[in-house]
């Protein structure tokens, strides 16, 4: 067992006490189930008390608790508030790390990025990233305190959906490079304006190391996110336009991924990913950026991303048979935003065969809903030759649709499922999408199982 936490190091960092015998972790985990043993098990108050998982915790080998209210028995380690405690560890897992640090914000393509950083800098050296979108107020202060102490390499994901929330994760996880991914009314629903989702991501910035530097989209919002950017820091603008210092001067796509020739810095980079879209390329560019602020080579970053392929359900591609239809499933379920199915429409025109798009309401709009449920009338048109959609918002998109496309719509995935099915024909090619809420999962589970 690898020491993580000593037990003097958890005593310092959260202020807590030993009641009983005092422990070392090897791990941190905050959820019972995904437990291994050793790990320090932190009881938090989510959706239900964390407390109440403490027994089954011990009994799966968690080396102690971290609780605000003690039971009595078992190891534990005693604190006044539990997620007080988290962020501390976070804190302190970072400030005493040597790595170099990467933060990633923006509307769309976190956890992408977040990813496409992690293959690049395991090319240098020892990374550390979550293996899930861990983004907001418990999963940045997991990643931190699940920080090995010799890695050279971190990528935390920062996320938002209401103001102020990024502020606070930005100063526990002080990157040596902040990147803002692209700027799009996701959750904008909480925000308002675009404007306010722009000065939202941009308090990333001030989370900056001294000397760090900000990857920033160039475009509308480029001055109103770098002048939050502190005294010194450098900032590079990344798009498809002349000025930009990472600049995408190709992305050549296909069904199978995107060939890019990009300019990081004035050095001329070329690579391919496994997965097609201009989205996916812009991506590239911002995350080979960020590798070059950190000092690597822009050459060597780009050939440890080649061959980058698409995250479950952000894109992956497969083939399925079904009945005597051979189909492929582009996996979008695990999100949907304006801007992501514009991003998959334009990659599903790449196919040949016919093109079925299958959409769930995107959440989390607010007043901006219907609007941004409507505007993809014309977009999905544009590529779909058969439609089906469910939920109450996407009932608004069938509405608009043109006669010629046909639309099909159910108020839940469940009752949708079986009608995608029903219409498959050999050579579909079949695109999945919606926000994690309206479980369009459950229509790729239900055309595997039919596989
Ligand atoms: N630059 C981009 N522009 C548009 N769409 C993108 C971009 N990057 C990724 N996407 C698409 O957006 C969706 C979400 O991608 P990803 O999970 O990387 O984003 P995220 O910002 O981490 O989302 P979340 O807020 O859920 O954490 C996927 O469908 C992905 O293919
Ligand atoms: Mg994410």
């Amino acid at each position: 067992m690898t020491i993580l936490w000593s037990a003097d190091e958890l005593a310092i960092a959260t202020g807590g006490a030993f009641p009983r015998a005092r422990f070392a972790a090897s791990g941190v985990a905050i959820d019972s189930r995904g437990l291994a043993a050793g790990d320090l098990f932190v009881a938090l108050h989510d959706a239900r008390d964390g407390h109440e998982f403490v027994p089954d915790a011990l009994r799966q080998g968690a080396a102690g608790a971290l609780v605000s209210q003690d039971a009595g028995t078992g190891p534990a380690l005693l604190v006044e508030d539990t997620q007080d405690a988290l962020n501390r560890l976070g804190a302190f897992g970072r400030a005493r790390s040597t790595a170099r640090v990467a933060a990633v914000t923006g509307s769309v393509g976190k956890s992408t990025t977040k990813e496409m950083l992690r293959r690049i800098f395991m090319g240098f050296g020892a990374t550390h990233a979550a293996e899930a979108s861990f983004n907001n107020h418990i999963g940045v202060p997991l990643t931190l305190a699940r920080l090995p102490a010799d890695a050279d390499y971190a990528v935390v994901e920062i996320g938002m959906n209401h103001p102020g929330e990024i502020a606070p994760l930005a100063a526990i996880a002080r990157p040596h490079v902040a990147i803002v991914t692209s700027i799009a009314a996701s959750h904008i629903g909480l925000m308002g304006s675009i404007e306010a989702i722009a000065d939202e991501k941009a308090e990333l910035l001030r989370g900056l190391l001294p000397g760090g530097t900000a990857v920033l989209p160039r475009g509308p919002h480029l001055a109103r996110l770098a002048r939050r950017a502190p005294d010194g820091a450098m900032i590079i603008s990344f798009g498809t336009q002349e000025l930009a210092e990472a600049r995408l001067i190709e992305a050549d796509s296909d069904a199978g991924g995107v060939s890019i020739t990009a300019s990081i810095l004035n050095r001329i980079v070329r690579l391919r990913l496994a997965a097609p879209g201009t989205h996916m390329a812009m991506n590239a560019v911002a995350a080979l950026a960020a590798a070059t602020a950190l000092g690597l080579d822009a050459e060597a970053a780009a050939a440890a991303l080649d061959g980058f392929a698409p995250l479950a359900g952000r894109g992956a591609q497969r083939s399925l048979r079904i009945g005597d239809a051979t189909i492929t499933l582009l996996d979008e379920s695990y999100n949907a935003s304006g801007a992501s199915i514009r991003a998959a429409l334009d990659v599903l025109a790449l196919h040949a065969g016919r093109h079925v798009v299958v959409l769930g309401d995107m959440l989390e709009l607010g007043d901006y809903a219907d609007d941004e449920h409507r505007d993809l009338a014309a977009p999905v048109a544009a590529v779909a030759d058969l439609v089906f959609v469910c939920g109450e918002k996407m009932r608004l998109l069938a509405d608009d649709l043109p006669a010629a496309c046909a639309s099909h719509w159910a108020p839940t995935s469940a009752d949708l499922a079986p009608l995608v099915r029903g219409a498959l024909r050999d050579g579909d090619v079949v695109l999945v999408k919606g926000s994690l809420g309206s479980r369009m999962r459950t229509i790729i589970t239900f055309l595997e199982d039919a596989a």
